[in-house]
């Protein structure tokens, strides 16, 4: 009899540890398939060489699968052509304190906010020659920062995170 449980709860144990291994060999190609490859990681960061950048001369380079806009800023650049509005804007709060941080280099992800177009950098492209970013599909209008300015774009541009190293933009 003391045999016969013994034997019973041995192929209890048994079967319990078979099912928790098939269990597991299946669940961990799902779980591993989730986590991102090196490939992905690298792209999640974006470095940038500003040494060569000319003011107003729009740099774009793949970041995150979207556009991202690169641009040196000349020295003192300020906002006051847009009626000093651009002091409350969401973006401008950002930008301002990046430009002193990053030798006038600011990045703003280039897709805009209505439906996902790529802006266009027009240098004398607004109003009295102040340039802006002009989105081709629906006549959306941003500033050097990014802040909708016209058309229907519901919001700012996004400014990503970033820091200047040396001369290398780092972003992400
Ligand atoms: S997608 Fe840019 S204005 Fe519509």
């Amino acid at each position: 009899m003391g045999d016969k449980i013994s034997r019973r709860k041995f192929l209890g144990r048994a079967t319990c540890v078979a099912g928790g291994i098939g269990a597991v060999s299946a669940v961990y190609p799902a779980v591993a398939s989730l986590a991102p490859d090196k490939a992905a990681l690298a792209q999640s960061i974006a470095k940038f060489d500003i040494s060569g950048l000319k003011e107003l001369k729009l740099a774009t380079i793949p970041y995150k699968g979207k556009p991202l806009f690169i641009m040196k800023f000349p020295a003192g650049f300020t906002p006051k052509k847009w009626g000093g509005k651009a002091e409350e804007s969401i973006n401008y709060k950002i930008f301002k304190p990046l430009l002193a941080k990053q030798k006038n280099v600011v990045a703003i992800i280039g897709v805009c906010t209505h439906l996902g177009c790529i802006p266009i950098w027009e240098k004398n492209g607004g109003k009295n020659g102040i340039p802006v970013y002009y989105c081709p599909c629906h006549g959306g209008v941003y500033t050097p920062w990014g802040d909708n300015i016209a058309g229907p774009p519901p919001i700012p541009l996004h400014i990503p995170k970033q820091k200047l190293v040396g001369n290398t933009l780092i972003v992400g």
